[in-house]
């Protein structure tokens, strides 16, 4: 995980607008929220995903940085006043504090941009088809009918009780679609997998895509400040309807794990190359920060 944490770490610091480069508070905003924080789980899925395809590493950093792009714009549009209203992200101010919200906005839009910008600029995939697939996954993952759709979703249940069915959906949406993305982009980087590979693929991308909100929900409710590096105990004071105040922590966690266990068995039918994928899963279930 470090290796692959150093590497997106160097990686998206070239990527990234320089500093001095204008509009300079702009490109500074984007450098202080995506770089020096974060678990990095997109970038590692996909690695592990591209290890299973037997992708060209390089191919599969540049997929991942345009993931991470996503991912933090999502953290920093996430934090400001208009959605959760929260001051820290990644142990430091969240980056409408340290910067303003006009510039907060800004940085989202601008790396989402980037994302696509790097998909395009780059070779990612062996033809050009499938390298045109990858973009449109990609934006699928975090349009309405994903990521943003499932933000949407999110505000709107503010103080509402979800059914399970209803959390589920919002779940699948706001953190599932761009965690698949993550397996779907990282797996077509090299055309090795057949098609009933990537679905399989797809199968335990889904279900720690899943996991991992539920346990992003338990950590809210069990975890530290310091430990996460985001206010803890905000759902609750928020009264936003999660696994936890749907089912308890208890409940919530065992069924992490049973979506662990369903991720492992969707690898069985990999030919080779799992073995970091499983790893990944473990890691999203019984992570602690
Ligand atoms: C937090 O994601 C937001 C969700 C989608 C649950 P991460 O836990 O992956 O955020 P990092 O690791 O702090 O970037
Ligand atoms: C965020 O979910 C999902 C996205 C940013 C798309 P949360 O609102 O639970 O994430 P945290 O807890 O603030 O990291
Ligand atoms: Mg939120
Ligand atoms: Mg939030
Ligand atoms: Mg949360």
């Amino acid at each position: 995980m470090g290796r692959v944490q150093g590497r997106v770490e160097s990686a998206l610091g070239r990527l990234l607008p320089g500093r001095d480069i204008g509009p300079q508070r702009l490109h500074q905003g984007m450098r202080y929220a995506v770089l020096g924080g974060g678990k990095r789980v997109r970038p590692l899925l996909a690695f592990a995903a591209g290890e299973a395809a037997s992708a060209d590493p390089a191919r599969v950093e540049v997929a991942a940085c345009a993931l991470e792009c996503i991912h933090v714009y999502s953290l920093v549009h996430d934090d400001l006043p208009c959605m959760d209203d929260d001051v820290l992200r990644h142990g430091k101010p969240s980056c409408h504090i340290e910067y303003d919200e006009a510039t907060a906005l800004l940085v989202g839009d601008s790396l989402q941009a980037l994302a696509f910008h790097l998909l395009a600029e780059h070779r990612v995939a062996d033809d050009p088809a499938t390298q045109l697939e990858m973009v449109k996954i990609l934006a699928s993952a975090c349009g309405s009918r994903g990521m943003a759709g499932g933000q949407a979703i999110d505000l709107a249940a503010v103080g509402r009780t979800l059914t399970l069915p209803e959390l589920e959906h919002l779940h699948m949406h706001k953190t599932g679609a761009l965690i698949r993305a993550s397996v779907a982009l990282g797996a077509r980087c090299s055309a090795t997998l057949s098609s009933a590979e990537l679905a399989s693929l797809d199968d335990y991308a889904k279900c720690i895509g899943l996991a991992f909100q539920i346990v992003d929900d338990v950590l809210d409710c069990e975890a530290s400040t310091a430990t996460l590096g985001k206010t803890a105990g905000k759902d609750a004071s928020d009264n936003k309807p999660t696994y936890v105040s749907v089912l308890g922590t208890a409940e919530a966690r065992a069924m992490a794990e049973e979506l662990r266990v369903q991720a492992h068995s969707a690898l069985r039918n990999l030919k080779a190359g799992g073995t970091r994928l499983g790893e990944l899963a473990d890691f999203i279930v019984r992570r602690n920060f």
